[in-house]
């Protein structure tokens, strides 16, 4: 089976897709093999030995050690089989690669979101890098909703008050279907999304541009966040006191002295210069040891801690 699936299965197009597929079609193909058997033996023996007046009977055998154990023997032998192929793909369903990419999943009367660690949310469009496991931990708001993207072999039960997991890694780029396969209200027919498979700088790109930086937070807010979780605390305080670098109190508004003689005005304009190019003006009495956050912050992030070092300067 390919890229373009068959009349019975959609196409394979995640890691884990060939093997379920193997198992199946193992299963399916026994099934075959012993449903052929009993139905030919139930119409041969139907005709050989049907009631033809006296004539025809045969003797009744109550026993008949070599079948029995024949009976007996196969089908364990075969359901050993699959149950251990069965526990060892299950087993490599359940544990995630621990460097999975990680999308926490909601399943809500009738549609799915998705949140990205880095901030990035999704409506019923789970966009994922090609080749990389992701993990899925999933929840719902109400009640049982299932996840299942038939080309990658994934189904998993989506639980209100408990999380689930599972991860796939895809294996093609594309766009694959995506159903709520838990029956969950009325609306359950239309709870579809999809699954968009794309190249790591597509994707790279994708979460850049879906990404609100402090969703929710006013830039104060944030700022204050970003100050304790871009490290600005290792180096600057907020109550006067000198470390690395100056302290974000009291400077506001007033002229600074550099290191080069010259003064400047500490407002918006050099707090946003500093942070993106430290180097270009260094306050007299530092070193110029800031590394630079040009590419690690975003204009929001920068808007956001220069916010909250006003605000620490008006109290
Ligand atoms: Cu959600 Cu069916």
């Amino acid at each position: 089976m390919d890229s373009t699936g068959s009349f019975w299965l959609p196409p394979q197009s995640s890691t884990m897709a060939g093997e379920v597929d193997a198992l199946f079609n193992f299963i399916l193909y026994v099934s075959t093999v012993f449903f052929a058997i009993v139905v030919f033996g139930v119409v041969f023996f139907g005709l050989r030995y049907r009631r033809r007046g006296k004539t025809g009977l045969t003797t009744s055998k109550d026993h008949n050690l070599f079948l029995e154990i024949a009976w007996t023997a196969i089908p364990t032998v075969l359901i050993v089989i699959v149950f251990f192929w069965g526990f060892k793909d299950y087993m490599r369903m359940v544990v995630t690669p621990a460097y999975a990419t990680e999308v926490k999943v909601t399943g809500q009367k009738w549609f799915w979101t998705f949140d990205y660690p880095e901030g990035a949310n999704a409506v019923n469009e789970l966009v994922v890098p090609v080749n990389q496991p992701v993990k899925l931990l999933m929840s719902s708001t109400d009640v049982i909703h299932s996840f299942f993207v038939p080309s990658f072999r994934i189904k998993m039960d989506v639980l209100p008050n408990r999380y689930s997991m599972s991860w796939f890694e895809a294996t093609r780029e594309g766009e694959y279907d995506l159903y709520c396969t838990e029956f969950c209200g009325k609306g359950h027919s239309e709870m579809i999304g999809s699954v968009k498979v794309v190249s790591d700088s597509a994707y790279a790109a994708w979460l850049e541009a879906s990404t609100v930086f402090g969703e929710g937070l006013t830039l104060e807010e944030y700022g204050e966040q970003l100050y304790t979780t871009k490290a600005c605390v290792t180096c600057h305080t907020l109550d006067g006191k000198k470390l690395e670098g100056p302290t974000f109190l009291g400077r506001f508004g007033s002229e600074i002295r550099m290191s080069d003689g010259s003064s400047v005005l500490m407002d918006e304009n050099y707090m946003r210069e500093s942070i993106l190019n430290p180097k270009a003006k260094v306050a007299d009495g530092y070193q110029p040891v800031m590394p630079t956050f040009q590419g690690i912050l975003k204009d929001r992030q920068v808007d956001a801690l220069i916010a909250y070092i006003k605000k620490i300067n008006q109290n």
